[in-house]
C-alpha cells in the first residue's frame, strides 16, 4: 500500500512538471489570468499595431512561463458610455487586471476607483490621464506612454534640418498648417505646440496659415483638409503638420493630385512610422516621421499588467522614447527599456515646462 502512495505521489509530481511546460524556465505556477483590455477604437492604425503586437507578445509570455493570458479584447468604437460599460463588465467578471486605452481620458478618475472598489488593478495606455488621477491608487495603477512633447519637437526638428529650413519659398517666414488628433488627446495637443515650438527654439520664423485643423486621426479627413488648404493657400503653404501618421498619408495624396511634390515644394512630417508612411518615406514623398513605438510600448503595458497580477506594486509611469525617422532604418524595432517617473518626478517635470 506505501509502495502504491509512493507510486501515486510521484506520479502526481510528474504531472505538475508537464503541466509547467519547459522546466526551468517555468515558474512552477502554470496559473491562467484573465487580462481586460479595453482599446478606444479598433478603427486606429497605431492601436491595430498596437494591438496585435499586445496579443503576440502575451501569447509569447504564456508560452515562456507556462502560464494563460487569456485576453478579452473590447472596441470602445470611439465612444466613452460604450467603453465604461466594456471596463464595467470586466469588473464584474473579476479580471485579474485591466488595460485601458481610453476614449476619454478624463474619464480615468471614476474607472480607477470602481476597479480599486473590486481590487482589480489598471493599466492605463496611450491617452495620458491627468497626473491627479495617477493618484488615486498609486503602486496599483500606471501610465505606460510616450511623451508627446519629445515627438512635436522631432517634427519641427526635421523640418529645420532640411535644406531650406521649411521656407520653400524664401519669403523668410515658414507658413504651416497642422492636421489636429482629436482634441481630448494629450498627443494631439503637444504635437501641435511642440512642432513649432522647435522652429521658433532654431531661430525659424513661422506663422500659421489657419486654426489646426479637426482632422480625427484619420486620412480620408487629412486629405480633405490639406485639399482645401492647398486651394485657399497655394504656393504660400509651405509645411504640413500631421499629428500622425494616418493624416500625413491623407495629406501626401491630396499634395499630388495638386500637383505639387513633397521634399521639392512642400514639407510633411507625421508621427508613428506606420508602414504606409513608410513607403512614402522610402520613395521620397514624405519628409519625415516619428516612431511611436507600439512594440516596446506594448511589451512594457503586458510586463507591467503581468506584475499587478502577481500582486506586486509598480510605478505610476512608464515612459517609451519616440525615434526620429528620415529613412527607412530609423524605424527598426528593437527591445529597449522602459523609464520610469514616480508622481513627484512627473509634476517637476510638468511644472518645469511651462
Ligand atoms: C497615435 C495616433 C493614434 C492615437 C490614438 C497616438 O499616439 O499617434 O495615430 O490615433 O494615439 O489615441
Amino acid at each position: 500500500m506505501k509502495k502504491f502512495f509512493k507510486f501515486m505521489a510521484l506520479a502526481l509530481l510528474g504531472l505538475v512538471l508537464v503541466a509547467c511546460g519547459k522546466s526551468g524556465e517555468s515558474d512552477g505556477s502554470g496559473k491562467t489570468y484573465q487580462v481586460g483590455v479595453a482599446i478606444y477604437q479598433f478603427n486606429d492604425n497605431f492601436m491595430t499595431l498596437y494591438r496585435k503586437e499586445l496579443e503576440s507578445y502575451f501569447t509569447k509570455l504564456g508560452e515562456e512561463t507556462g502560464n494563460k493570458y487569456v485576453l478579452d479584447i473590447q472596441d470602445g468604437k470611439q465612444d466613452q458610455a460604450t467603453q465604461t460599460e466594456q471596463i464595467n463588465n470586466f469588473i464584474a467578471q473579476g479580471k485579474d487586471v485591466i488595460l485601458a486605452n481610453l476614449v476619454d481620458p478624463t474619464a480615468a478618475g471614476s474607472i480607477i476607483s470602481s476597479a480599486q472598489a473590486a481590487d482589480i488593478p489598471v493599466v492605463l495606455i496611450n491617452r495620458e490621464p491627468e497626473v491627479s488621477e495617477m493618484e488615486i491608487w498609486t503602486g496599483k495603477t500606471a501610465y505606460v506612454g510616450a511623451d508627446a512633447t519629445q515627438s512635436g519637437t522631432y517634427q519641427g526638428e526635421m523640418i529645420a534640418a532640411t535644406d531650406t529650413k521649411g521656407d520653400i519659398n524664401g519669403d523668410g517666414t515658414v507658413n504651416y498648417i497642422t492636421l489636429f488628433g482629436d482634441p481630448a488627446n494629450v498627443d494631439a495637443q503637444q504635437r501641435t505646440a511642440y512642432s513649432v515650438k522647435a522652429l521658433t527654439d532654431a531661430g525659424i520664423k513661422n506663422e500659421a496659415l489657419a486654426e489646426p485643423y479637426l482632422a480625427n486621426w484619420d486620412t480620408a479627413k487629412g486629405q480633405e483638409m490639406t485639399a482645401s488648404a492647398l486651394e485657399q493657400f497655394g504656393t504660400k503653404l509651405e509645411v504640413v503638420f500631421a499629428n500622425n501618421d494616418g493624416m500625413a498619408v491623407g495629406a501626401v495624396t491630396a499634395i499630388e493630385s495638386a500637383g505639387r511634390k513633397v521634399g521639392k515644394d512642400i514639407l510633411v512630417v507625421g508621427v508613428d512610422a506606420i508602414p504606409d508612411a513608410m513607403e512614402l518615406l522610402k520613395n521620397g514623398k514624405l519628409t519625415g516621421t516619428v516612431l511611436n513605438d507600439h512594440y516596446n510600448q506594448s511589451h512594457t503595458a503586458a510586463n507591467v499588467a503581468v506584475e499587478l497580477m502577481e500582486g506586486k506594486e509598480v510605478q505610476p509611469y512608464y515612459w517609451i522614447d519616440y525615434v526620429k525617422v528620415t529613412k527607412e532604418g530609423d524605424a527598426e524595432l528593437k527591445d529597449a527599456e522602459a523609464k520610469t517617473e514616480t508622481i513627484k518626478e512627473v509634476k517637476e517635470r510638468y511644472a518645469a515646462r511651462k
